[in-house]
């Protein structure tokens, strides 16, 4: 079954650019992850204090993401989380889901 992978970023004010700059310029091997559906970051509301972005994958399973999350490919892509440091208010906050229904444009 389809499985979702979100992380919550809550961003400061006038941050938005720079955290955004650090997602495009990031080097991603997840187009050769075995299970890898789509990646997008989206961004969504503000509020007064911060702009909400949520890192949102899509695989085809729950192990292909746990695989990845076990991966050497992980490791890499969080190396760099330092470089964000500052840009948020808080950890990121993650949630999964497994996709119980589902319906595809033919
Ligand atoms: C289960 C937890 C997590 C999941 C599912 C997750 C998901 C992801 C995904 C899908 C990517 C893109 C990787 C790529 O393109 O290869 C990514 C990168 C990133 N993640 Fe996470 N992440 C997690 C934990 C965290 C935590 C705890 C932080 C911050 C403290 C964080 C901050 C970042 C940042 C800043 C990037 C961009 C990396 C860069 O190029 O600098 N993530 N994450």
């Amino acid at each position: 079954m389809t499985f979702i992978a979100m992380n919550r970023f809550r961003v400061a004010l006038g941050r938005e650019a720079e955290f955004e700059e650090v997602w495009r310029n990031r080097q991603s091997d997840l187009p050769d992850m075995p299970g890898f559906v789509v990646f997008h970051l989206l961004r969504g509301a503000s509020d007064e204090e911060a702009t909400t972005f949520v890192s949102h994958t899509i695989w085809e399973s729950e192990q292909a993401f746990e695989a990845w999350t076990k991966s050497e490919a992980f490791r890499r892509a969080h190396s760099g989380a330092p470089k964000t440091q500052g840009l948020y208010l808080g950890p990121p906050r993650f949630e999964g889901f497994v996709a119980v229904s589902e319906t595809k444009k033919v």
